[in-house]
């Protein structure tokens, strides 16, 4: 039996959603502990192709169990949305998706305000998927926040007019538009409340049975360890644990419960939104590596930010996470540079730094400390077999593996779960509870 934590290991956008979509077969739950429709994990195979933002990437394996955790902030016009379009595409869940009565409700009133915010701090601002993440954890931390099973309480209107009132409140600050009344928006609510009724559960007594009977679980993470509202590149980061640490809070499953963790990491670095970036790249080899990559944000379109592997932030990562196995992911992105500079230091004032800094202007001033590793110039696209892989290729994924200390079991060749090797090891085979060749079978 294992339990196991799948978490991004740089700034989000790692491809968390394929090695969850892969991994699959060897699972019989998926469930999202942190983060709401901020995320964007996509998912292809063969020619199908599917963007989620809520909803765990479990759902496209038919009878595959799906749970939206308590530490998640859920829009529920967003979620409707997402499953009607989920429908349409022929993807049935009746029965098999739950989503906690303890989530807490992100309301049209959050985005509003995220927004305004962003749009009143010009050039210092955070960057955000102006989702209404931020203010919607602000709520639920304030304690006036609602929670779903909120939205059946008889003083729902009550409850909405406090925490309309207190947006409100910022919003006319920032010469934001007047929110709709409370009575608008506890009809709104009472209608989302009915249609999500019949997914609403106590998720965490929910989970701890399924553990009981045996099951295996998948904690799907969002975003990523530089994003974590602790222990990321703060302000510029989310406002939930992105960190391994965040599937306990978020889900109610206790860590004795929970077996081992797999880091997903790109074969170089990317960032949207604003904040310091060591390893960034300008001009061409940005260009280029934005649109060999495919490098545009899932959830909002906009161009990553691009930069080179830092071995700095997948050593801090792996202290926040202490992954078993790596997922290392885009590899084929890189098939066609002569050299691959990789980030093994900074340096700051002087000093070399192998430690991420805490404070964002020794972020801001670092250096990247470059190391160049040849690159192997032709094609890995759609590789399977390791041997297959040109040596400066395997020297690449060797230098990773001695920077995390621990294994690469999933090397990554292409956006499709066929498109991927997989490196039985010790660790793996414990991870997936000796369901690893149906993992090799089915990818
Ligand atoms: P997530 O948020 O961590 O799930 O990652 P995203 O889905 O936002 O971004 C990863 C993007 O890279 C997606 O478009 C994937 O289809 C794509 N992708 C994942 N793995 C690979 C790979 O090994 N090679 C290439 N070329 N694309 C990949
Ligand atoms: P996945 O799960 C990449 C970034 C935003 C912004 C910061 C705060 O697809 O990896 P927020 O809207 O969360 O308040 O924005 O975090 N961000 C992500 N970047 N991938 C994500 O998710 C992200 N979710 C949030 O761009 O810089
Ligand atoms: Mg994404």
């Amino acid at each position: 039996m294992a339990n196991v934590v799948i978490v991004g290991m740089q700034l989000g956008d790692e491809g968390k959603g394929k090695i969850v979509d892969l991994l699959c077969p060897a699972f019989d739950v998926v469930v999202r502990y942190q983060g709401g429709h901020n995320a964007g994990h996509t998912v292809r195979f063969r020619d199908q192709h599917c963007s989620l933002h809520l909803i765990p990437s479990g759902i496209l394996h038919a009878g595959m169990l799906c749970v939206l955790g308590n530490g998640m902030v859920v829009a529920p016009d967003a979620l409707l949305g997402e499953l009607a379009r989920l429908y349409e595409a022929g993807v049935r869940f009746d029965g098999r998706l739950f989503l906690s009565n303890r989530a807490h409700v992100l309301l049209p009133c959050h985005a509003e305000l995220d927004k305004a915010r962003e749009e009143s701090q010009g050039a210092g601002k955070i960057g955000t998927t102006s989702r209404g993440i931020g203010p919607a954890y602000e709520s639920k931390v304030s304690r006036f926040g609602l929670r779903m099973v909120d939205l059946f309480a008889p003083d729902l209107e009550e409850r909405l007019r406090l925490l309309l009132s207190r947006i409100q409140h910022e919003l006319t600050h920032l010469k934001g538009e007047p929110l709709a009344s409370p009575a608008a928006y506890a009809d709104q609510c009472r209608e989302w409340a009915e249609r999500l009724k019949p997914s609403l559960r106590d998720t965490e007594q929910l989970l701890n049975t399924w553990i009981r009977e045996g099951k295996d679980i998948l904690f799907e993470g969002a975003q990523g360890a530089l994003l974590d509202v602790d222990h990321g590149t703060y302000p510029y980061v989310t406002s939930s644990n992105s960190t391994a640490g965040g599937a306990c809070t978020g889900t109610g499953v206790p860590p004795t419960r929970i077996h081992g963790a797999i880091g997903v990491l790109k074969a170089y670095t990317t960032r949207v939104g604003g904040g310091p970036f060591p390893s960034e790249l300008a001009g061409s080899t940005a260009d280029f590596l934005r649109s060999r990559g495919n490098e545009f944000g899932t959830t909002t379109g906009r161009p990553r930010r691009c930069g080179w592997f830092d071995a700095v932030v997948a050593r801090y990562a792996q202290l926040l996470n202490g992954v078993d196995s790596v997922a290392l992911t885009k590899l084929d992105v890189l098939d066609d540079f002569d050299e691959i500079p990789v980030c093994v230091s900074y340096k700051l004032h002087g000093e070399t730094l192998r430690n991420l800094p805490p404070d964002r202007r020794s972020l801001e001033a670092a250096e990247p400390v470059l190391r160049t590793m040849k690159g192997w110039k032709c094609s890995t696209v759609g590789i399977l077999d390791e041997t297959e892989l040109p040596q400066e290729a395997r020297d690449y994924v060797d230098f990773i593996e001695q920077e995390i200390e621990a294994p690469v079991s999933f090397i990554s060749t292409g956006p499709r779960r066929e498109e991927t090797i997989i490196r039985e090891n010790e660790s793996l085979v414990r991870l997936t509870s000796g369901r690893l060749g149906r993992v090799i079978e089915q990818r």
